[in-house]
């Protein structure tokens, strides 16, 4: 029996019973989830650790989270002894997000809870789904991100202060390896490489139909609070462009800390694909994707995150078709008579990629100040890792020493300024393609070479990282329809420490 086929809601109640927040997994009214949520307080024992009741239906099953409860319903066809470890698993995420496990902790982190149940769902617990990994799938807002963060930051300390002293050695040779016309060397890679995926199969025209089992998960409605919710990604400013009855965004922001003596730190890509229907006739569609990601990159199927708030507590997500997704890179609804809802960014794609293999970087910089006796020469060059890429509007930023005058430029491909108050240099290069992958500057000034760094890095781009395309959109009942589309893929924080 699939977990999926079986679990029917998720929610936290209050020792009466009342829902707090209930995630649906199965298509159900609203009266019936509240049907079901108000009956359990009637058939709920008392004071016992986790443990279930049943009706002719369903199966409740929950655990006592100190003033509230962790509930499950499940069919009654579902394995209990599985259902307990899920429920356990469940459980395991409140604290997660929620310190003190009361009503308006609940209530606060309503959204976040919503998506790790989600993920818990979407990875399957047989899959020995742990905590670490809902995290890593989840937006990480909770408290407990404050510690993870604190503690990464210890650790990257600690790694910068073990590569500055390699640095030293290192910076000799690879200036002299330039020197002999090599070119940017990469020396202390670490490798990690992310287990390849097959290429999905691309978008196979489906029939006037979705197939449709009725049985897979389906993304319901979730009762929840309507207090605002943070979006996955930051906006970026957009170009305003003309829409057409079909707007597609295709979202991606990077995130960069490399050494200065080669190798990365970390490397962290978001990614979200936006529909929004701005023509009621076209609410009922279909998009088709390329995906041409060759990395693994771990595309899901979202749901809205700025979603239809309506003021009862009630937010209805469209649901995403998963499984449409899954076999032929298609997002639509899984009700083809559900429009998507009008003018609304509906998130319908999320991805989240990580590494720590310097080839996944876009563009690789190296900055090597040799300190003369008289002061320090700096040299400085990029190149593009990645020849699938196009950067726009790309600035390096460099930080001078203060109170030495300014620096004497000897060489520079594309343009630079000095900014003269904030004490930086910022190299410009409109336009880093394969046609025009790399270039250097060199400039002499008083100073150490701890002074030039961090250099940070910022760029646009029109091609998204992950490589992912829009093939077309298509009434459901019908023929092609114009859309328009953006891709942004955008600089977060690009850093060479
Ligand atoms: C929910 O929305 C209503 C109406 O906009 C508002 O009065 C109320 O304060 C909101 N509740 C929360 C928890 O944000
Ligand atoms: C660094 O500067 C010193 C002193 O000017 C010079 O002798 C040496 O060749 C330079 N090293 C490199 C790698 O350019
Ligand atoms: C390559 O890019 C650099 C930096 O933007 C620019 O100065 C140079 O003219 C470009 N070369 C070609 C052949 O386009
Ligand atoms: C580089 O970026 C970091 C964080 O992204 C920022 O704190 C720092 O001020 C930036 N430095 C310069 C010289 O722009």
């Amino acid at each position: 029996m699939n977990f999926l086929e079986v679990l029917l809601a998720a929610a936290v109640c209050n020792k009466t019973g009342k829902a707090i927040i209930s995630r649906q997994f199965v298509e159900m009214t609203r009266s019936r989830i509240e049907g079901l949520l108000a009956a359990f307080p009637k058939l709920m024992g008392s004071g016992k650790q986790h443990t279930f009741v049943e009706t002719e239906s369903v199966r409740y099953v929950y655990q006592p989270l100190e003033k509230l409860f962790m509930l499950l319903i499940t069919t009654k066809a579902s394995n209990i002894l599985e259902d307990l470890e899920t429920l356990r698993l469940f459980a395991r995420v409140i604290p997660e997000y929620c310190r003190n496990l009361e009503e308006s902790d609940i209530v606060d982190q309503a959204f976040p809870l919503i998506f790790a149940f989600d993920e818990i769902v979407a990875l399957g617990y047989r899959e020995n789904v742990n905590l670490a990994q809902i995290r890593t799938f989840t937006e990480m807002e909770s408290h407990e991100e404050q510690v993870f963060k604190s503690v990464r930051e210890t650790q990257e300390k600690e790694a910068k202060e073990h590569m500055r002293k390699k640095a030293k050695e290192l910076q000799q040779q690879r200036r002299e390896a330039a020197k002999g016309g090599r070119g940017i060397r990469r020396d202390t890679a670490v490798m990690d490489h992310t287990p390849m995926e097959t290429p999905k199969p691309s978008y196979t025209a489906p029939a006037s139909k979705p197939t449709s089992t009725g049985k897979a998960l389906r993304l319901g409605k979730v009762i929840g609070s309507n207090s605002s919710t943070s979006s996955t990604i930051s906006k970026a400013t957009t170009p305003v462009i003309d829409q057409e009855g079909v707007h597609i965004v295709i979202e991606e922001k990077i995130s960069v800390t490399a050494n200065r003596d080669g190798g990365l730190q970390n490397l962290e890509v978001h990614g979200l694909v936006k529909v929004k229907i701005n023509d009621e006739q076209y609410g009922k569609i279909h998009v088709a994707f390329e995906n041409n990601d060759k990395r693994g990159i771990q595309l899901q199927v979202t749901e809205l995150k700025e979603a239809v708030a309506n003021h009862d507590r009630i937010m209805t997500h469209p649901n995403v078709d998963k499984k449409l997704f899954q076999s032929s890179s298609v997002i639509g609804l899984k009700h083809p008579d559900k429009p998507f809802p009008l003018n609304q960014d509906v998130g319908v794609l999320k991805w989240r990629y990580q590494s720590k293999d310097e080839s996944a970087m876009p563009l690789l910089i190296n900055c090597w100040p040799n300190e003369t006796g008289q002061g320090c020469d700096v040299n400085i060059e990029y190149e593009l890792e990645q020849d699938d890429l196009e950067l726009n509007d790309v600035c390096i930023t460099i930080p001078l020493p203060s109170g030495v005058g300014g620096p004497v430029v000897s060489d520079c491909d594309g343009e630079y300024n000095i900014d003269s108050r904030k004490n930086i240099l910022q190299w410009n290069l409109p336009v880093i393609d394969s046609s025009n992958k790399s270039g250097s500057m060199e400039f002499s000034i008083n100073g150490h070479a701890d002074d030039f760094f961090p250099v940070n890095v910022s760029f646009v781009s029109k091609k998204s990282y992950c490589d992912l395309k829009i093939l077309e959109a298509r009434q459901i009942n019908g023929g092609a329809v114009k859309y328009s589309s953006e891709v942004l893929f955008y600089v977060d924080k690009y850093e060479i420490v």
